[in-house]
């Protein structure tokens, strides 16, 4: 890849290193996430955090190849100076923590590194950045709705007529509130697909 600098020295490939390293933790968070809505009996949310962390871990993957593809020769080691964040609290709270930390990432972090890729002369790394961003902010705002509907007690519960459905085994039903137990197959409340508005 040419640049108007080397890129085995550019700043770039630092904070292709950052990126990296901030989206294996997202990752992991994710599934921490994904355990705590287990204990907790939000099944479907579970199954949510695992595709979150699914979509992090597939972004490692591609930072980490725009590094191994495109250095001249095998690094060693990256030195980077870099923070994360390590906050804890209850399910409300995490996911509260994880929007804040989306929303960093979508509008500042992921620009920054993408205007510094396109200064350097690395405009396809800076495309890269601008795509993860736009997936960050899709990220932020399905866990904002998840977020507003559990503050206010509201995930199974509409003030319309609504068609829930079961993610174990299908059953649906149009109402203004979910069952506590499926009908057909008597698994929880916690297995109802949440409704998400995509905006689309
Ligand atoms: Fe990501
Ligand atoms: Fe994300």
């Amino acid at each position: 890849m040419k640049g108007n600098v080397n890129f085995d020295e550019s700043e770039t490939i630092k904070n292709l290193a950052r990126a990296f390293a901030g989206e294996v933790q997202d990752g992991a968070r994710y599934q921490f996430l994904a355990q705590m809505a287990m204990q907790e009996g939000y099944n479907y949310f579970q199954s949510m955090c695992k595709t979150l962390a699914k979509n992090e871990m597939a972004h490692a993957k591609t930072l980490y190849q725009l590094i191994t593809n495109n250095c001249t020769k095998s690094i060693k080691n990256i030195e980077i100076c870099a923070g994360y964040p390590f906050k804890c609290g209850s399910i409300l709270q995490e996911i509260k923590n994880s929007i804040e930390n989306e929303q960093s990432e979508a509008d500042s972090v992921y620009i920054e590194f993408a205007k510094i890729a396109e200064d350097e002369g690395f405009s396809e790394v800076g495309k890269v950045f601008r795509e993860i961003a736009s997936v960050e902010n899709c990220h932020k705002m399905l866990l904002q709705q998840v977020y507003d509907k559990m503050k206010s007690n509201k995930l199974y519960k509409c003030t319309k007529e609504t068609k829930w459905k079961c993610s174990n085994c299908g059953f649906e039903h149009t109402s203004k509130q979910a069952w506590s137990i499926c009908p057909l197959c008597s698994m929880p409340q916690g297995y109802v697909e949440i409704s998400i508005d995509t905006g689309a």
